[in-house]
């Protein structure tokens, strides 16, 4: 079955409790739960992480990277300015998606730039959990077409 990384910065670990206002009030455990059961729906395996650490983050990818046809990546702050995260993506060259649940274009101009952007496929922003939803399905309709 084709793999594909779910990978969830810092802080994302506590959406359904963090300024439910922006992130919603359902908790992360519930939407990894409600993504799960999505690829199995749709015949992809999908490997969950999070991690407040950016070090932590670029081991995992690393790591996982060669045994997967995809990743799912919601980088949170490290988005706006780790060049360290955009080179691991770069280095493993895994075709990966931006995801942010909030629509970071309407929020602090901060949040504007993405230090990612460049060297993804493309970023999905605003759609909360459908978010990740939406990037599942490209990728497992993406394996088909490999
Ligand atoms: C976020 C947006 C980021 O600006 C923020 O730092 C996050 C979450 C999002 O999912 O909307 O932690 O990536």
């Amino acid at each position: 079955m084709p793999r594909v990384l779910v990978v969830n910065g810092p802080n994302l670990n506590l959406v359904g409790t963090r300024e439910p206002e922006t992130y919603g009030s359902t908790p992360m455990e519930e939407l990894n739960r409600r993504l799960e059961a999505l690829a199995a729906d749709l015949g992809v395996e999908i490997t969950i992480f999070q991690s407040n650490h950016e070090g932590e983050l670029i081991d995992f990818i690393q790591k996982e990277a060669a045994s997967a046809i995809g990743m799912i990546l919601n980088a949170g702050a490290l988005s706006h300015y780790s060049y360290a995260l955009r080179d691991a993506i770069t280095a493993v060259q895994l075709p990966t998606a931006e995801v942010h649940m909030s629509n970071v274009a309407a929020r602090e101009t901060f949040r504007h730039t993405s230090v990612l952007t460049p060297v993804c496929i493309g970023q999905v922003s605003g759609f909360g959990y459908y978010g990740y939803a939406m990037a599942l399905s490209y990728f497992a309709d993406f394996a088909g077409e490999k």
